[in-house]
């Protein structure tokens, strides 16, 4: 297992290039299952997650290619309908093959995902929107088994207690395009992911409408084909490197970031007091000031992204003063907040929120990474941390971050990876 020292206090300056969006790439992968033809994926990010899922399509009976960022999927063999429970303990995000699977083959037998450090991860509104398109689901041996040979478009709300959902949109979404007949989804996720996926299906043949909106309308063809399409950049991952900017008082640019797909994150970023703006080709963001403490709150898209919640506290983990900020996607979401307070964080936990209380500075310490972007808020602690930061488990960094110690060392950090 790896791990990664960082010695702190280095102010990050320069370019790095923002990674394909993960989130992106895991749903449009998964809708290849659905194509009669060849399907190129460029700007696939090199992560352990997306390994996993090529892994989970060459079990479908997918041919697959990897090389470059670049990912070629052709169909081969479409008599497999099983993703096993080993495979889907490692990544939620498999429960996207459910839907693809069941409009193409008329089965899908998908591991039910489990329990996750992040909280409850329920699958009741992805078995909403396939059933409500008329598929019979049954729970077999810890599977969710869901058939129908021939699906049919229907209106269906698909909210829950947290809002909407971006995989169980993707699932019905996908499952619909092969339908008969016409499929409304009112409160559809409208994550920039969601929106790539539908373009994607649409470069295949589907007709959607409403892209990007609440209501999304689907009007079934018969066959999709293959196509060729580019994932966008990765929003997570590139604000990640613009908060390192803003928490080293230094001034990072991401290459190929977008704006438009982090106003939220924005506002917070300039009340807090870093100056964060559009620049041609990509996003910069600098600071040169203590940060001001500012309230968050996640929320659905255009919300504050729950992805990027323990990364800001991280940010406020050190501003000068007093802060709550509330987690209203997984409210159990807070693993980091019990390492950022080994690193002399002043935390205090009132699920869903989090009451901090920014110190002047951090304190390099061996802390353990529990998740993604837990570990991320981890990094960005340890890059102004005094002395040395140690972070172990970094398989959690590499299942979302391609090639993070490499793209902080390119901005001027001292980090380096060990392995064990
Ligand atoms: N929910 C339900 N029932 C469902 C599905 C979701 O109640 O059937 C709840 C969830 O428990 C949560 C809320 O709805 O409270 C939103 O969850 P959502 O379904 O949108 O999450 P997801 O689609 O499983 C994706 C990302 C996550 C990201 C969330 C929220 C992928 C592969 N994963 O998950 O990304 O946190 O949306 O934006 O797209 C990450 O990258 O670190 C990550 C966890």
């Amino acid at each position: 297992m790896d791990k990664i020292i960082i010695k702190g206090r280095r102010r990050l300056r320069g370019t790095v290039a923002a990674s394909g969006a993960k989130n992106s790439a895991l749903p449009i992968l998964a809708a290849t299952l659905l194509a009669g033809g060849k399907c190129v994926i460029k700007n696939i990010p090199q992560l352990s997650d997306i390994a996993t899922m090529l892994k989970i399509l060459k079990l479908l009976g997918m041919k697959v290619a990897f090389k470059n960022n670049s990912v070629t999927v052709e169909p081969f063999d479409d008599k497999p309908h099983e993703t096993p429970y080993k495979l889907v303990s490692t990544m939620r995000a498999s429960i996207c093959v459910l839907g693809p699977l069941l409009a193409k083959r008329g089965l899908a037998r998908v591991s039910l995902p489990g329990g996750c450090v992040i909280g409850p991860r329920p699958i009741d509104l992805h078995i909403k929107g396939l059933k409500s398109l008329g598929a019979r689901i049954t729970l077999d041996k810890g599977y969710v088994v869901a058939k129908k040979k021939r699906l049919k478009g229907s209106h269906i709300y698909l909210g829950g207690s947290f809002g909407s959902s971006v995989l169980a949109t993707a699932n019905t979404m996908m499952a619909a395009t092969l339908a008969d007949g016409k499929t409304v989804i009112e409160n559809a996720a409208c994550e920039p992911e969601v929106v790539d996926l539908a373009r994607f299906l649409v470069k295949m043949g589907a007709r959607i409408e409403g892209i990007g909106s609440p209501r999304v309308e689907i009007e079934g063809v018969k066959r999709l084909k293959g196509a060729e399409h580019t994932i966008i950049c990765d929003r997570i991952e590139s604000v990640t490197y613009l908060a390192a900017g803003i928490i080293t008082k230094g001034d990072v640019t991401v290459k190929g970031a977008q704006i438009g797909h982090m106003t939220a994150v924005a506002d917070k970023f300039k009340e807090a007091g870093a100056v964060i703006k559009k620049v041609d080709g990509g996003v910069r963001a600098y600071c040169d000031r203590d940060l001001k403490p500012i309230d968050v709150t996640t929320l659905p898209y255009p919300g504050f992204p729950t992805d990027l919640q323990a990364q800001m506290m991280a940010l406020m983990g050190v501003a000068r003063g007093i802060c709550v900020i509330t987690e209203k996607i997984y409210p159990e979401r807070f693993m980091h907040v019990s390492e950022l307070a080994r690193m002399g964080a002043q935390i205090i936990l009132e699920r869903p929120s989090a009451i901090v209380k920014g110190v002047r500075r951090l304190i390099g310490a061996p802390v353990m990474a529990s998740d993604l972007r837990a570990s991320a808020s981890l990094v960005l602690a340890g890059l102004v941390a005094e002395g040395e930061t140690e972070i172990t488990r970094v398989y959690h960094l590499d299942r979302g971050y391609e090639m993070m110690d490499k793209k902080l060392s390119e901005l001027g950090a001292d980090i380096r990876r060990v392995r064990e």
